[in-house]
């Protein structure tokens, strides 16, 4: 049989495929932009044949409808991000969380942690060779393609040919449901006056040649903003964005410094605009690999000089960073924020550096402004990037290197770049923690 041949006999209707899913199963569904909407439509709107269908997945962008109580019998969401639609269940305790570093996922799917009984994927249609690009998400999604007992794939029109590691064959798949269902696309980030000054204090951090890591946002999108002026930056990141593509517009972006991969993108998943997604399509200078090897530290650290750009939720003095949980609610999950830390730490220059960016502040529900720079963390929160790991923390006011520093000096450089408003009480709480004057 051809490919052409096989393809055919694979064709099934959405409704049809997810009856191969079967009660008690781990459905693992592929990350992001990557969600194959029409099978999880599908899948959901069959619920009432299923009993305790395990939901894994990353970041969703999704409706995320079998997350909802009324879903509690059929659906078992166990997920390794958390966003607005999936968060509620594991706050009212029917769904769980499993804490994961990003780059690992791929091993404990290939070692048998993580059975992977179906896998939800989307890709682009069939080449003239009959090859496949799952094209904006690589991370855990190639791997669950190699683990799964059955893959079903949504083939939609609209998904980019990118490549990399995340191309197949026909071969490779069970099951094919054609559907062009649109891509989730994100709007421009917002950039006010705070993510602009942040944004001019990161730049000072970076330099001609640099291997850059910028997560999502209006932060690394203000970064970005600052660099357009630079020469030689390259790309190893977890995540394309815009602000990246805008960059190497701008001449700022050639790849020709990297220690790996020279003159190529790499990256594990692609979130953003259209545009971003026509950049990645058939582009031979994109490379779209999974997260076991992006987010890899020992990966990472064969670029020189890497910068990693990450946000976080709170620090304390001790230089212990929060990024994933308000107090004892799961907000979202460590991602690949220690996976870059640590990769740009071990970086084979010695000059590695991982920056924490956050505003000073952040606003409650009832609009009172609290200081995200904190004596000691919240009752509650989780450490997700360790003192040992933390290097600078970047606010609007300033820079604070912490790397290095006495547990006090970390304190004190913490306390230079809070929000004014907030300095007199974090030196009175300095006095009292540490037994000495500011
Ligand atoms: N105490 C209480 N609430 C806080 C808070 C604090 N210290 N800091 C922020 N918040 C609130 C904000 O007010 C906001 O509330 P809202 O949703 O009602 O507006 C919410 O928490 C989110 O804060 P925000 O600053 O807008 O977060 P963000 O969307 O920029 O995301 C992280 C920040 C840290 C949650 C996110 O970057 C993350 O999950 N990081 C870990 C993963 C990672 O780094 N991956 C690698 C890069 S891809």
């Amino acid at each position: 049989m051809n490919w052409q041949e096989s393809f055919k006999s694979k064709l099934m209707t959405a409704q049809d495929a997810v009856r191969l899913i079967k009660s008690g199963d781990r459905v693992v569904l592929a990350h992001c932009v990557s969600e194959p909407t029409a099978l999880v439509d599908a899948m959901v709107d069959n619920a009432e044949s299923y009993r305790g269908v395990e939901i894994s997945h990353m970041f969703s962008l999704g409706e995320g409808r079998y997350c909802n109580e009324e879903y509690k019998e059929h659906f078992h969401p166990n997920l390794w991000f958390l966003s607005g639609q999936t968060r509620k269940c594991v706050e009212t305790g029917w769904g769980d969380f499993t804490p994961l570093f990003f780059h690992e996922i791929p091993g404990l799917m290939r070692d048998g942690t993580i059975g992977v009984d179906v896998a939800l994927i989307m890709v682009t249609p069939p080449d003239e060779k009959g090859r496949m690009s799952t094209g904006v998400s690589g991370d855990y999604t190639i791997q669950a393609v190699k683990s799964a007992k059955t893959v079903i794939a949504q083939v939609n029109e609209n998904v980019p040919f990118t490549y990399g590691d995340a191309v197949f064959n026909v071969d490779d798949i069970d099951v094919f449901v054609e559907a062009n269902t649109p891509l989730p696309t994100l709007p421009e980030a917002r950039i006010g006056e705070t993510e602009e000054l942040i944004g001019k204090n990161c730049a000072e951090l970076i330099k001609d040649g640099d291997t850059l890591q910028l997560g999502i946002g209006a932060i690394p999108d203000a970064v970005c903003h600052q660099l357009l002026h630079k020469k030689h930056l390259g790309i190893h990141s977890e995540m394309l964005g815009d602000g990246v593509v805008k960059l190497y517009e701008a001449g700022a972006i050639d790849n020709s410094l990297k220690g790996i991969d020279k003159g190529k993108f790499v990256f594990n998943f692609v979130m953003g605009s259209k545009e971003l997604y026509d950049f990645c399509h058939k582009n031979k200078d994109c490379l779209l690999m999974g997260v076991d090897y992006v987010n890899n530290p020992a990966v990472i650290a064969q670029n020189p000089n890497v910068v990693s750009i990450n946000a976080a939720l709170g620090v304390d003095f001790y230089g212990q960073i929060a990024a994933d949980t308000i107090g004892y609610k799961q907000f979202s999950a460590v991602g690949g924020q220690v996976d870059f830390i640590r990769g740009a730490a071990m970086c084979k220059t010695g000059n590695g550096k991982a920056i924490i960016a956050m505003p000073s502040v952040a606003k409650k529900k009832d609009g009172t402004m609290i200081s995200k720079i904190t004596p000691i963390l919240a009752e509650g929160q989780v450490v997700t990037t360790s003192r040992h790991d933390a290097d600078y923390v970047v606010t609007e006011y300033g820079i604070a290197k912490l790397k290095g520093k006495t547990v006090r000096d970390r304190a004190r450089a913490l306390i230079d770049i809070a929000h004014p408003e907030f300095r007199e009480e974090l030196k009175e709480s300095f006095k009292k923690m540490f037994n000495v004057e500011y």
